[in-house]
């Protein structure tokens, strides 16, 4: 089993670090166009090798995608990330333009992996992915929801004082400040509602901090995050390579369900060696379907964008 992760930043090299040490691939290669710069990550992560007691090679090579050759799965990061003030949505036009470039070279190599994809606007470049390559709509993935929920699992968990690891939530809709979709109803305690144990007030706030949940660590970093969002991009390969069919909030591209067309955004799929292998598609309530067509419509018009920049 080979992997790779294309960009070495932050965010690829602790997805590369944390699949290395969860022994995902016997092999994962991290890939960035700044020279040496991924060499020196995955040798950093393989002197961990002995103290974290993990037997994957980590490989890191400058712009060399012959590298990537046969990996089963390719997590895409490359991009740059935002800074305090600025949205995911506000990176169009310097990421796109990578995204697309990036995709291309991986397939090239190769030709069946299952894409992930992280940079941002996510949405968007989960949609330019799909459009540019024409691959089957299961190999392309983008990673959000199961970052926005753990970002409102966590929030749920401070608020109520439980472990985090006893919380199930989801986030739907686009991976952006005003676009996700925390569903409160559906959020529970171990299979208490929250809703019963939280004032409507206390849950307000625990949704819209997750709905910023990025931006507020980007104040305090002065960059993107890269913890959760490296772990929950592993979190996903994970489900892949071990064909867990876990089901996970993704960005996948819909044909019909949660009454969605020709568009990819955050619903809930189940995730196995085939890559998405279903989108979960519940019904919402009218509230929730309206917060989703909202979101849909912004997700929608970010696309557009795509055509002006001739990338699509
Ligand atoms: C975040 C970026 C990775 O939400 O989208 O932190």
């Amino acid at each position: 089993m080979k992997i790779t992760v294309i960009g070495a930043g932050n965010v690829g090299a602790t997805c590369a670090n944390v699949m290395a040490q969860k022994e995902l691939a016997s092999e994962i290669v991290l890939l960035d166009i700044k020279e040496g710069f991924a060499e020196g990550k995955a040798l950093d992560i393989m002197q961990t090798a002995t103290l974290l007691g993990f037997d994957t090679q980590v490989t890191g090579v400058t712009a060399d995608y012959s590298k990537t050759a046969g990996s089963e799965v390719v997590v895409v990061t490359s991009g740059i990330p935002r800074k305090p003030g600025m949205t995911r949505e506000d990176l169009i036009g310097t990421n796109a333009g990578i995204v697309k470039d990036v995709v291309t070279n991986i397939l090239k190599y190769s030709p069946n992996a299952i894409i992930v994809v992280i940079s941002n606007p996510m949405d968007t470049m989960t949609y330019l992915a799909l459009k540019s390559t024409g691959l089957p709509k299961n190999r392309i993935i983008g990673m959000g929801g199961i970052l926005d929920s753990v970002r409102f699992k966590c929030y749920l968990s401070q608020a109520l004082n439980v472990p985090a690891s006893d919380l199930q939530g989801v986030v739907i809709g686009g991976h952006g400040d005003t676009t996700m979709i925390p569903l409160a109803r559906f959020a529970t305690y171990n299979g208490v509602p929250v809703s019963t144990l939280l004032s409507a007030d206390a849950l307000n706030t625990v949704v819209s901090s997750t709905m910023v949940g990025g931006a507020t660590l980007t104040k305090f970093l002065g960059t993107s995050a890269w913890m959760a969002p490296g772990a929950a991009g592993a979190a996903l390969v994970e489900s892949i390579v071990r064909d867990e069919k876990k089901i996970y909030p993704c960005c996948v591209s819909l044909d019909g369900e949660y009454g969605q067309k020709d568009i990819c955004i955050g619903v809930p799929a189940i995730i196995g060696k085939n890559g998405f292998e279903k989108v979960v598609d519940f019904k919402l309530n009218a509230d929730e379907q309206a917060l989703f067509n909202k979101s849909a419509d912004a997700v929608r018009s970010m696309n557009g964008v795509l055509k002006e920049l001739n990338l699509l």
